[in-house]
């Protein structure tokens, strides 16, 4: 791979960390690779001992207990298990769920499979910044609701939802709330005591850790019925041999995250706005999308008249990775239904782009994404 690239597209996915590798690596060869946590010898113990180490790890992580944390495949089972499987658990009857216009698809299309079930679907709307007002919640959660669900913060834009008024307001009507934490977990404290929802999606590859893996907190007394079924694993929430080293990974990336994310958090946040300064300097007919509250590391923008795939082709060439939420299928361009949400026209929401800083982010780069951007964004309007 080129050496030269800048990588501003943490919020998709994040390099593992070489000490969460480091911690891998014995459980990917020898012996030990073999060991199934389920046997009772001593190479599956072992490998028991180090999920235990790891679960240990997650939980400290978000002040959940041991018990509370289940692995899954990532972020998007954990979501799903999160919807479905509440869904599935649900005794009262009750067969209505709220959530956002904004959520990501693994929570999304779990709730539209709930609607072709027979259940009801009320969608809070977001207002022009990418927040949820809490009088929305108040209409759209009622004695029938069962789940709400939000996300803590939008991979999109970056903005931070208010967890505890969803709270508040599913309390009201005792619903199941669960919180897609996936993209905040690298940037804010997240305490499931104090916050005190009831589910909670996270995921390893956005800290650092190796894919395909992630965890579903499932608050003590909260009913959850699994989606795989099979062996006794997981304490029966989520069945088949666990994948031990990429666990053993996702705990290392926990553990590293811990002691370096509040500096962290500062430090990209200061990178950020120098970012959004000098943009705004230079770049003429940009718009940043969303508002505060925010996470430290997210620029979404468009530039009037540029289209964003055309933008992020130009920057690629240029060794800079940035993302958009608009999605290609079949060859054309499916406006982000964030952007959508927001207000924003079907042309607007086809140009979002996105910038994501992460810890290895430099003042050096961003300096030369800007440049660079000014540049394009020259070319390209001189094209007209
Ligand atoms: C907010 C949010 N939820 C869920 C997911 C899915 O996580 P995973 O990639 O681990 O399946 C993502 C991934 O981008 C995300 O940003």
């Amino acid at each position: 791979m080129n050496r030269q690239v800048v990588y501003l597209d943490n919020a998709a996915s994040t390099p593992i960390d070489p000490e969460v590798l480091d911690a891998m690596l014995p459980w990917l060869q020898g012996i030990a690779s073999a060991g199934n946590p389920s046997s009772i010898h001593s190479v599956g113990r072992a490998a028991r001992s180090a999920i235990d180490l790891a679960r240990e790890s997650v939980a400290d992580l978000i002040s959940a207990d041991f018990s509370e944390i289940t692995f899954t495949s990532g972020g998007t089972e954990a979501d799903n298990l999160a919807i479905l499987g509440s869904a599935n658990a649900e005794k009262r009857g009750r067969s209505q769920v709220a959530t956002t216009a904004i959520e990501h698809h693994a929570v999304l299309n779990a709730v539209h499979l709930l609607e072709d079930r027979g259940w009801t679907v009320n969608t809070v709307q977001s207002d022009r910044t990418g927040h949820i007002p809490y009088s929305e919640w108040g209409t759209a959660i009622s004695e029938q609701t069962a789940i709400v669900a939000c996300m803590h913060a939008n991979n999109e834009l970056g903005t931070m939802q208010d967890i505890r008024a969803v709270v508040q307001a599913a309390s009201k009507v005792n619903a199941t709330v669960h919180v897609d934490a996936v993209q905040s977990l690298p940037w804010v404290d997240l305490n499931v005591r104090t916050l005190d929802f009831d589910l909670c999606a996270i995921s390893a590859h956005k800290i650092y850790g190796p894919k395909g893996i992630g965890a579903l907190y499932i608050k003590q007394g909260c009913s959850v019925f699994p989606l795989l079924v099979g062996g006794s694993q997981e304490r029966e929430k989520r069945a088949g041999t666990e994948n031990v080293a990429a666990i053993v990974g996702f705990g290392a990336a926990a553990r590293l995250l811990k002691g370096r994310r509040a500096e962290d958090a500062k430090r990209v946040a200061l990178l950020r706005d120098r970012l959004i300064q000098r943009m705004s300097n230079t770049l003429s007919g940009l718009r940043i999308h969303g508002g505060e509250p925010m996470l430290p590391n997210i620029v979404n923008f468009a530039i009037v008249g540029v289209e964003g795939p055309t933008l992020l082709m130009n920057l690629d060439r240029e060794g800079i990775c940035a993302s958009s939420g608009a999605a290609c299928s079949s060859g054309s361009i499916e406006p982000s239904h964030v952007l959508r949400a927001l207000g924003c026209s079907s042309t607007q929401a086809a140009s979002g782009v996105r910038l994501s800083l992460g810890r290895t982010t430099t003042i050096e780069e961003v300096d030369h994404v800007v440049d660079t951007l000014q540049r394009i964004v020259e070319r390209l309007q001189s094209r007209g």
